[in-house]
């Protein structure tokens, strides 16, 4: 598929999205979002592929949804096209997702980040919900996510005042997993997506299931759920072979089976 937006490319076992929207510092507009659905979904389905990792640019990871495009909708149209809905596809992916931030993760970029898995910044990321500014609110589950991340104070603090933060209180505050010098970014990020995808993908695929539970239901329900799925891994080739590897001494060779 052409695509206008974005670029895609498979680096060994990893697929690699790069947001590509220069002039609009990557603002995500509707197309750019059906676009990363598809590369999504087209990296979901190829079997060679383990992990993904989505970037922006130097300047801008992506400063927020397109303000020019969502400009003219009212109420109706915005809840009739169901505005915004399409960012959830990123959440729904069953592989995991690195985002890879440098510069500006605004509105809807910061609410993209927070739809990956995990985040690594470059040390020059800014991250903010600044919609109160625009005489609106965060869209695409900021509210939510932000406030898990980093807890209410800091996420209300964000909110309201439309303050950025850099990548070191990020880290600080939990909303970033590392940072790293904004030159290494995304060999750093590709260095961590190709670890992930040498291990057994049906492993991986729960292990994801799993934390996420911990964001979705009761701490029991959550333990019960990782419980089920630990005991029911000892049907897969690749946990025989994950732990005959140790006694063995040598790497394992994992088949996703
Ligand atoms: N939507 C559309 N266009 C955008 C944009 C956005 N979110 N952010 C930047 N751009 C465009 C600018 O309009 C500008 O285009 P022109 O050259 O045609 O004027 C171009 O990108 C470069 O931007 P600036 O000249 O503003 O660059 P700067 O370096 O001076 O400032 C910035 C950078 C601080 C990030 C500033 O661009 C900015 O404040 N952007 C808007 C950030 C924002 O409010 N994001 C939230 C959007 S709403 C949202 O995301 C809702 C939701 O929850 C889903």
């Amino acid at each position: 598929m052409g695509y206008k937006n974005i670029r895609v490319e498979k680096r060994g076992k990893v697929g690699l999205v790069t947001l590509d929207r220069p002039k609009a510092l990557n603002a995500l507009n509707s197309e750019l979002i059906a676009e990363l659905g598809t590369a999504l979904d087209s990296f979901d389905e190829d079997e060679r592929i383990g992990c993904v990792v989505i970037t922006g640019s130097e300047k801008a990871f992506a400063a927020g949804a397109d303000i020019k495009e969502m400009h003219p909708h009212d109420f109706s149209s915005a809840y009739q096209t169901d505005l915004i809905t399409p960012f959830d596809r990123v959440s729904r992916n069953r592989k995991p997702i690195i985002a890879a931030v440098a510069g500006y993760a605004l509105g809807g970029g910061c609410e993209l980040a927070m739809l990956c898995d995990f985040i690594i910044a470059a040390d020059t990321a800014k991250f903010g919900q600044p919609e109160i500014t625009l005489g609106v609110i965060p869209g695409a589950g900021g509210t939510q996510r932000l406030t898990r991340f980093v807890g209410k104070s800091k996420a209300m603090e964000m909110v309201l005042t439309g303050r950025m933060m850099d990548a070191e209180e990020a880290e600080r505050s939990g909303l970033v997993s590392r940072i790293v010098p904004a030159d290494d970014l995304l060999e750093e990020t590709l260095k961590a997506a190709e670890k992930i995808a040498e291990f057994s993908l049906p492993v991986v695929m729960m292990a994801k299931e799993s934390v996420d539970r911990a964001y979705e239901t009761t701490l029991s329900e959550g333990v019960r759920f990782e419980r089920r799925v630990f005991q029911a891994m000892f049907a897969l080739e690749d946990q025989k072979e994950g732990m005959t590897a140790f006694s063995e001494k040598r790497t394992p060779q994992f088949r996703n089976k």
